[in-house]
């Protein structure tokens, strides 16, 4: 079944389905270019910097102009918050219905070596960004309503929820649709493989550090079963495997960055995320609360993201209680 057919079918919201259809549009859009590789300069750095300080790369400006075109063109976003932008970048239609948070291409350290990587977007009610400006989009994660990524793989897929199951969608080159392939995904609630950057290990916190050792301990230790480990610098990509074969994603608090924030990005990273996994029947926390209720107070903020299957995050949890 078509991206569109499903749409019509699910939903009774004709303007987000006309930007769900602008959200793919933008996602055949990127995957050319990627595709491209170095042909299209998709290995070259900027001098430029984002907001966060990272040296972007010239793919995340041209995915963000190309996601920035499709959504305006939809007429029904108001303004987009935007990884590669310091503030929102506001449409001319600003009593439209939608407000958009985007990560135009995540994991692009990736591609400096042809792996996998992906756009996400958070689509939030414009409560009034007429008045209230980027303040409007300050809005918790379980307000959204919709949240989608991209994935620029071996296939190209689309993972969407409208707030209703999570559901995979793959796109035929030929044809340039989107077409059904996984309905209402199910992450198991077991797991014995976790997803996790060793490398800032000194810097866990005494939760997170207990819940990795007693992993590593395996089948010798208190879980009495050994763990597998992945880690593919692409959240797109190990959000994608957890949806798909299960297990759980792990970038923690760590001492390198002021209290509570993580490496990732609550509006346009664990936002649409969180959503997307616990639509899957999955849980997502920031070490002791949902990630779905925090109250947002910076556009850019960064939050410790903890995700995936059900009783390995309920335990990661109970660590965090347990330490405080
Ligand atoms: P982005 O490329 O959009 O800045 O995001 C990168 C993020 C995320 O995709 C990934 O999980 C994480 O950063 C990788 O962090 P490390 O460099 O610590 O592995
Ligand atoms: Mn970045
Ligand atoms: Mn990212
Ligand atoms: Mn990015």
């Amino acid at each position: 079944m078509q991206l569109e057919v499903f749409l019509e079918k699910v939903s009774v919201n004709h303007g987000l389905n006309v930007l769900v259809s602008h959200l793919a549009q933008a996602g055949i859009e990127i995957a050319a270019l990627i595709r491209q590789g170095a042909l299209q300069g998709v290995t070259e750095k900027m001098t430029s910097t984002n907001v966060q300080g990272e040296t972007q790369m010239k793919l995340d400006i041209r995915s963000h102009e190309l996601a920035v075109a499709q959504l305006r063109a939809s007429a029904v976003v108001a303004g987009v918050l935007s990884e590669e932008e310091d503030h929102p970048v506001l449409f001319e239609t600003l009593d439209a219905p939608f407000l958009v948070s985007m990560d135009p291409l995540d994991g692009s350290s990736n591609l400096a070596i042809n792996g996998v990587v992906g756009s996400i977007f958070s689509v939030l009610p414009n409560i009034g960004v007429s008045t209230l400006g980027e303040q409007a989009f300050l809005q918790p994660g379980q307000d959204q309503r919709a949240a989608a990524y991209l994935m620029y793989g071996p296939a190209t897929l689309m993972v969407l929820t409208l707030g209703q199951g999570t559901h995979v969608f793959t796109l035929d080159h030929d044809s340039n649709t989107f077409m059904l392939t996984q309905q209402t995904v199910q992450i198991a609630e077991e797991t014995s493989e976790f997803a996790i950057n060793a490398s800032n290990q000194r810097y866990w916190a005494p939760a997170m550090q207990r819940y990795i050792n007693e992993c590593l301990q395996g089948a010798d230790g208190l879980r009495g079963r050994d763990f597998n480990m992945r880690w593919c610098a692409s959240m797109v990509m190990d959000v994608h495997r957890i949806l798909t074969r299960g297990g759980v994603f792990l970038y923690p608090h760590d001492c390198k960055q002021p209290v509570r924030a993580g490496r990732l990005r609550l509006l346009y990273e664990a936002n649409p995320m969180s959503l997307l996994v616990s639509q899957a029947g999955g849980e997502s926390i920031d070490g002791k609360q949902p990630i779905l209720a925090i109250q947002p107070d910076s556009c850019h903020q960064r939050v410790p993201v903890l995700l995936g299957a059900k009783q390995e995050i309920q335990r990661l949890r109970e660590y965090h209680w347990q330490d405080s």
